[in-house]
């Protein structure tokens, strides 16, 4: 496998209170330490986010948020800029869920700005896409992931992809239970790197994360984990079990 860095992220959605956060990170917090071989983010609602990182300070878990606006500041009721989210420290950020998309009205055009406007704050990205049942049924999932990762990508820069990991998942793989086979999972993530080669270049596209998502879990993940395209995974039910999520953990080990 090419020298990219395995992320293994869980996404708690809408899941934990401040103090229920607290607890879950001091479980787990001894169950992944010194496990290096993969970088540990736990993604957190926003009013969770500060009691997550106290419990995670000094330890190998970090902290991300689930979303964030592309306006620097402004008339956005509800919204948190990329600026408020540096301001307390926080990294990392998921755009582009498929449930932002689903229930929130976000389009690739949202995605986009969210995008540039969380890297050029200085933020690491985890850009998710990924195809709905009917497209994979009519045979495009190609096509639609092509056309993502392009739209979504748009005016990003071949250094800025350094602070950009892609999370695959497709939508009907999402809280079903239902898991993309290896072999569906790796062609996948190994046509978005495809698509990163055609815009970026091979050395960008080798160097990119491409995390897998959609019912990843502690039976599934090491055969998932060992493909060549897939280099970690994007989590939700299973990010809010220790032992679970720590089983794919190991399973990147
Ligand atoms: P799931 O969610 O693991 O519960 O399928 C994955 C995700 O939404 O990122």
């Amino acid at each position: 496998m090419a020298n990219r860095r395995t992320v293994i992220a869980g996404n708690w959605k809408m899941n934990f209170t401040p103090a229920q956060a607290t607890a879950f990170i001091e479980e787990i917090k001894p169950m992944v330490a010194g496990k290096d071989n993969c970088d540990i983010i736990f993604c957190a609602p926003y009013v969770t986010i500060d009691a997550a990182q106290k419990a995670a300070a000094g330890s190998n878990i970090k902290i991300g948020a689930e979303n964030v606006h592309f306006a620097k500041s402004g008339a956005y009721t509800g919204e948190v800029s990329a600026e408020m989210l540096r301001a307390i420290g926080v990294e990392y950020v998921i755009i582009g869920h498929s449930e932002r998309r689903q229930y929130f009205g976000e389009t690739d055009a949202t995605v986009n700005a969210r995008t540039k406007a969380a890297l050029e704050a200085g933020m690491k990205v985890i850009l998710c896409l990924g195809e709905v049942k009917e497209e994979r049924l009519s045979g495009i999932t190609r096509e639609v992931v092509s056309m993502q990762t392009k739209l979504d990508l748009a005016g990003v820069s071949a250094e800025q992809m350094a602070n950009v990991i892609i999370a695959y998942e497709p939508v009907w793989a999402i809280g079903t239970g239902l898991t993309a086979t290896p072999e569906q999972a790796d062609e996948t993530c190994g046509q978005i790197r495809e698509v990163l080669a055609e815009i970026y270049g091979a050395e960008v596209a080798e160097a990119t994360t491409i995390q897998y998502g959609g019912s990843m879990n502690d039976k599934n993940a090491a055969e998932l984990l060992a493909k060549q395209h897939v280099d970690g995974g994007l989590i939700g039910g299973a990010s809010l079990v220790a032992a679970k999520f720590t089983a794919i953990v190991d399973a990147a080990q």
